[in-house]
């Protein structure tokens, strides 16, 4: 199918009970290596059929997505899990009895029916069930279990509205399924088990407290990289990933200390001119409004599930704004939280000021 000269159709399904007729007409594109994107309960996907190599080809150059780079293939149901997947340990059904459907993606060791492009060569693929009613219909629907990554260009924060997935893939892809924000607003924990120990590649909407229920010493160590080079040994730990096009800076420490911190620096940024966003916890922002910036409350400074949704929403919002420098204080790295901040660091490209040095 055509990508960059047809328009982008665009169907809004309810989240809960989709209309299978819009179902359905997203399932035909998909069994005819079309791209649809669609609502998950992390973030929105773009997908393909994971059986077609050719339509999984489309993924890469419609994000442009270096093709080292693997994907996540999403199944409806635990009985396709060994359709895709061989030598699935016990470890695996235990996971995915407590998790599944949900934002938790298993690296196993891939079948054949799943084409090499898909884990950018890797003998291993990634798998979830999706807690969201669009991609289960879909998947049922087409009978086929789709590849999909995030539905943003290479490097953009990923898409939490089907108005973010427009701002980068209009005309780049045949459908979109506008089911509404997404819930989470992160994306899924990816647990590796196919290396000797489990291992924690990416935090993400299952908590890694919730995991150690299980895998008691999992931990996570970043393995973060400057760029591409050595991505095949580390997929997916691109420091620069979910970038605004504004500088990010992140304040960690004290709160009391990376406020004050935050201050100084905005100060000094509008001194010299620049336009100033910051992020902050509602009971925050009190600190900054006497200044001459943009102020995006993420939400309670105790919810965080809702500051965790509206992360990268704001990032976007704030580049929309011609935003130049964006200031944010760390979260706790409890919970959610750890995913929050690994979102945060990688936005911030690694530039952290510790206000407590
Ligand atoms: O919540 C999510 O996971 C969303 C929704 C759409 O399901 N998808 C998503 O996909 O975030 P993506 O492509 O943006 O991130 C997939 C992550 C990347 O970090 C990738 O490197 C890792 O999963 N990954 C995929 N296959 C892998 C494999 N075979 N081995 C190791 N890591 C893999
Ligand atoms: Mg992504």
């Amino acid at each position: 199918m055509a990508h960059s000269e047809t328009p982008t159709i665009l169907l809004r399904v309810d989240p809960i009970a989709p209309d299978m007729a819009a179902i359905q007409q997203a399932a035909a594109i998909l069994l005819r290596g079309g791209l649809v994107a669609f609502p998950t309960e992390t973030v929105y996907g773009l997908g393909a059929n994971a059986l077609d190599a050719a339509a999984v080809q489309r993924i890469f150059v419609a994000k442009g997505r270096p093709a080292s780079d693997p994907l996540i293939v999403h199944i409806a149901a635990l009985d396709q899990l060994d359709r895709v997947a061989a030598n699935v340990p016990a470890l695996a059904h235990t996971l995915a009895q407590a998790f599944w459907p949900g934002p938790l993606t298993l690296v196993l060791k891939r079948r054949a029916v799943i084409p090499a492009s898909v884990s950018a060569g890797r003998d291993t693929v990634a798998v979830r069930i999706p807690d969201h009613a669009v991609p289960l219909a879909l998947a049922r629907a087409a009978g086929v279990p789709i590849a999909a990554p995030s539905a943003n260009l290479f490097t953009r924060p990923s898409p939490t509205t089907a108005a973010h997935v427009l701002e980068d893939l209009d005309r780049r892809i045949d459908l979109l399924l506008d089911g509404g924000p997404t819930p989470i607003g992160l994306e899924s924990t990816v647990l590796d088990l196919t290396s000797a120990r489990p291992e924690l590649l990416r935090p993400g909407g299952v908590p890694i407290e919730a995991l150690r229920q299980y895998i008691p010493d999992l931990s996570f160590t970043p393995r973060y990289i400057e760029h591409d080079s050595v991505a095949p040994a580390s997929p997916g730990m691109l420091l620069k990933h979910y970038s605004p096009r504004a500088e990010l800076l992140l304040f960690a420490g004290t709160p009391e200390r990376a406020r004050t911190r935050m201050r100084q620096v905005a100060l000094a940024a509008i001194q010299r001119g620049e336009r100033v966003g910051v992020m902050l916890p509602n009971e925050e922002i009190s600190a900054f409004d006497d200044l001459a910036l943009m102020i995006i409350p993420l939400g309670p400074r105790d919810d965080m599930s809702q500051i965790g949704r509206r992360i990268f929403a704001s990032m976007r919002e704030l580049d929309r704004q011609g935003i130049e420098r964006i200031l944010v204080r760390g979260v706790e790295r409890t919970g959610i939280g750890l995913a929050i901040w690994d979102r945060l660091v990688r936005a911030a490209e690694g530039r952290v000021i510790d206000a407590d040095d």
